[in-house]
């Protein structure tokens, strides 16, 4: 029997997660630990609340105290760990917030875990979700494989690398079971309208224009949520521990050419005369110290667990914006209060 803690469970990846094994593995038992921050939300998982083998518990990765009693009272045997402040443009305002969170919630978990496995490590599993935005950025050509150098350039990025960093030392030095894979940019549904594919599709909806940082020349490489879930599942069940696994999408698209092609289909799925949301596009000051380009190279995960991405990104988008579409009052409900005063702040400078 396996009572798998699932940290930021009410998030963007982290409802998808918890969702995938629920559903998936009816006999293990799921605890969701969220804070609910404004990127959280139970509405993201209306469809599973009462499935037997779930539960949810509001609780701050930052209060040592809680999460080591909460492991110790649901007698956690693993943990896959997403909660996380994760957006880039908000470390830039705020970068104490991702420090907070990101840096000493993980620890926190690693020692609460630690505590309580430290008599038989073999049997349990500390999984960290971690981003490609570590590795730094790259110039037109080349991939982080999981050798290259971690170089962060965010707040974001060094908090996550500082995780990244921590979880590695658990492994070394106490011998915990652990394993970490970085992903490239995930897109899909319940994605929070604050990253850029769900931003354009409200702004669209609500004709309002679309911000794109600089001349929009920044790559992306772009994963279907449900890919990294299924990677994720693999991950979890078949690593060894201390590994690393890149996951990425091999979609590379610059921002702009995203944010056309994000017009063209709801201008059609829309009714609109072609070229209509185009003029919507504007280009507004560049984020401070923009990373170019994220490329992932995931071949070891396709060699060892024969992984790959199932959706290329057009497809992608298409299921994407028919998601928000048919989910206009999810998005209404979450971007109300908080969201509205953000984003007045963050693009009228
Ligand atoms: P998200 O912002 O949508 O969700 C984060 C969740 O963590 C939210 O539900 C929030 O309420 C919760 N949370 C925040 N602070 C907390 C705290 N102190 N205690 C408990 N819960 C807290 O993020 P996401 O996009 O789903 O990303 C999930 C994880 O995956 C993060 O660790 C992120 O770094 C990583 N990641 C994201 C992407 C991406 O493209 N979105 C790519 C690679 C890796
Ligand atoms: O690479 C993985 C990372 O991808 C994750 O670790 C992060 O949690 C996730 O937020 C994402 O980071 P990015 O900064 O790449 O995602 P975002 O959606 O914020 O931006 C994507 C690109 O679009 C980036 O080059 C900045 C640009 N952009 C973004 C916004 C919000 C714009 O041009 N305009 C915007 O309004």
């Amino acid at each position: 029997m396996r009572k798998i803690l699932v940290t930021g469970g009410a998030g963007f990846i982290g409802s998808h997660v918890v969702r995938h094994f629920v559903k998936k593995y009816p006999h293990y038992e799921i605890v969701n630990l969220d804070l609910l921050t404004y990127a959280g939300s139970l509405t993201n998982l209306i469809d599973i609340e009462n499935a037997p083998n779930y539960r949810f518990v509001k609780m701050d990765i930052r209060v040592f105290e809680e999460i080591s009693n909460l492991i110790i009272k649901h007698q956690i045997t693993d943990i896959i760990h997403l909660a996380a402040e994760s957006h880039v443009d908000r470390s830039i305002t705020d970068p104490n917030a991702f420090v907070s969170t990101n840096v000493l919630g993980t620890c926190n978990l690693l020692i609460a875990a630690r505590n309580f496995w430290k008599d038989n490590y073999n049997d349990h599993l500390f999984y960290h979700v971690s981003t490609d935005e570590v590795y730094g950025s790259l110039q037109e050509t080349g991939f982080f494989t999981e050798s290259t150098s971690y170089d962060p350039r965010s707040p974001y990025s060094a908090s996550k690398a500082a995780s990244d960093h921590l979880v590695r030392a658990f492994n070394h030095t106490y011998g915990l079971r652990t394993v970490i894979s970085n992903c490239s940019n995930n897109y899909g549904p319940y994605q929070f309208p604050e990253k850029l594919i769900p931003l354009i599709i409200n702004n669209i909806l609500s004709q309002r224009s679309l911000p794109v940082y600089g001349q929009g020349q920044n790559v992306r490489d772009w994963l279907w949520v449900g890919d990294h879930v299924m990677a994720i599942d693999l991950i979890f069940h078949k690593a060894i521990s201390g590994e690393t696994y890149n996951v990425g999408g091999n979609n590379e698209m610059k921002n702009i050419d995203l944010v056309r092609s994000l017009c063209n289909i709801l201008d059609r799925k829309l009714g609109n005369k072609e070229g209509t949301s185009e003029k919507l596009i504007t280009f507004v000051k560049d984020r401070p110290g923009h990373d170019l380009r994220y490329a992932i190279d995931s071949s070891k995960l396709q060699a060892e667990m024969n992984w790959s991405p199932s959706k290329m990104i057009m497809e992608g988008l298409e299921l994407t914006v028919d998601w928000y579409l048919n989910n206009k009052a999810w998005l209404q409900s979450i971007t109300s209060g908080e969201y509205l005063n953000y984003y007045k702040k963050h693009y009228s400078n």
